[in-house]
């Protein structure tokens, strides 16, 4: 029997995540509205999808209220990254609480399903190792990264006070480090950090001794398990770790980074910042379980390789030689399109940064 086409609405659409997961639902044959006030996301990232009469786009800001129809919605509205969630505290709360209370209510008033973009953050400085979805986390509640962990902590409890209340329908995902194509240069997560560094030929930065660990999980991954996920039925609503459990020191990274862009640049250590993890990796065996055997399958390196490609692209740095060897059909659309534009020539120049929209003006009053 043919899918049923769902309508969607991804808030945060235009963001990493979100525009992967846009493109996601389209490939599933559902219409889809994505939601953002391009605070961190940008209109190149979906640029490829407008046109497609199955897409629309609405500039909004999720601490006010919507209203649209949807079958589904996918709660992704926030800053993700330490450098924008703290550039204005207040408004990072407001989006995860007053965001959350707004899309809830949608999801009420159109007895919708409704999955949270939840994070690992919640565990904080976690001291079980790896996390169970059961451990209840070790944040600092007036910590500099409080405004992230505890709004995303509270929206969780929001969801499951409109499951348990309401009865509504509730997927709550707790997101892993995720990595991959359309991360901004300047987000100053590790991955893109270290990459940006490399292909600039400028030191790599890397906090404290650099033996604290991650997991990386590829976005396609992530995507997958939040598509499956969002498929389950009404009786599972979480909270559930998605992301990868290999573990990787920081170090490690670093020199798999320069390997894989043969650039020159040395290491610079600097002093860990507050609150940072020492260690994060997800126990994911109950993933595996709801989601059919769901585990991600992109090997670190070949993630890297399509992430370095990309920022090769927007940042211009060079031949683009990874570009070129990356089979079309797993490149994201616009390697493609620079694949198809340089049909097997260098890399076409510059093309700047990668977000043309203007800045929001933010105000936490
Ligand atoms: N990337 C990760 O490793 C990771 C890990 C854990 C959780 N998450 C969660 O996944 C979601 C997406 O993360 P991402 O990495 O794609 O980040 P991102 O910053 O690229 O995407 C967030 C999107 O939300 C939009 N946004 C922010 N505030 C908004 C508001 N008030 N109203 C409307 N739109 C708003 C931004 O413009 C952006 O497009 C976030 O909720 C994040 O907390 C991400």
């Amino acid at each position: 029997m043919p899918k049923k086409t769902q309508r969607i609405l991804v808030t945060g659409g235009a963001g990493f995540i979100g525009s992967h997961l846009c493109e996601r639902m389209l490939r599933d044959g559902h219409d889809v509205l994505c939601v953002d006030n391009y605070f961190t996301g940008s209109r190149s990232n979906i640029a490829h999808l407008i046109g497609d009469p199955s897409f629309e786009v609405l500039r909004h800001d999720v601490t006010f209220p919507l209203y649209v129809e949807a079958d589904r919605i996918f709660n992704l509205a926030c800053p993700a990254s330490p450098v924008h969630y703290q550039y204005d505290p207040v408004q990072t709360t407001k989006t995860s609480v007053h965001g959350a209370i707004n899309m809830l209510g949608l999801a009420k008033r159109l007895r919708a399903r409704i999955l949270q973009a939840s994070t690992s953050e919640v565990y904080g400085d976690p001291v079980e190792h790896p996390q169970r979805e059961g451990y209840w986390g070790n944040v600092n509640p007036i910590g500099p990264r409080a405004c992230y962990d505890e709004g995303k902590r509270c929206a969780e409890t929001l969801f499951f006070d409109y499951h348990r209340q309401h009865g509504l329908e509730i997927k709550v995902a707790r997101i892993f480090n995720t990595y991959g194509p359309r991360m901004r240069p300047d987000d100053g997560r590790v991955v893109s950090n270290f990459v940006v560094q490399a292909l600039a030929g400028q030191p790599i930065t890397v906090y404290g001794d650099g033996q604290q660990t991650r997991s990386f999980c590829y976005v396609d991954d992530l995507v997958d398990g939040l598509a499956r996920f969002m498929a389950t039925p009404a009786a599972e609503p979480g909270p559930l770790n998605l992301g990868n459990p290999s573990e990787f020191t920081m170090l490690e990274l670093a020199e798999t980074v320069l390997r894989l862009t043969g650039s020159r640049s040395r290491l610079s250590f600097a002093p860990l910042p507050a609150d940072d993890p020492r260690q994060r990796r997800p126990e994911i065996g109950k993933a595996r379980e709801l989601l059919d055997g769901w585990a991600p399958v992109t090997p670190l390196e070949d993630g890297l390789e399509r992430t370095i490609a990309y920022f090769r692209l927007t940042l211009g740095h060079g031949p683009a030689r990874s570009i070129i060897a990356m089979p079309a059909a797993s490149a994201p659309p616009e390697i493609a399109a620079a694949l198809r534009r340089v049909g097997g020539g260098p890399a076409p120049a510059a093309t700047g940064t990668t977000d043309p929209a203007e800045p929001i003006q933010r105000t936490s009053a």
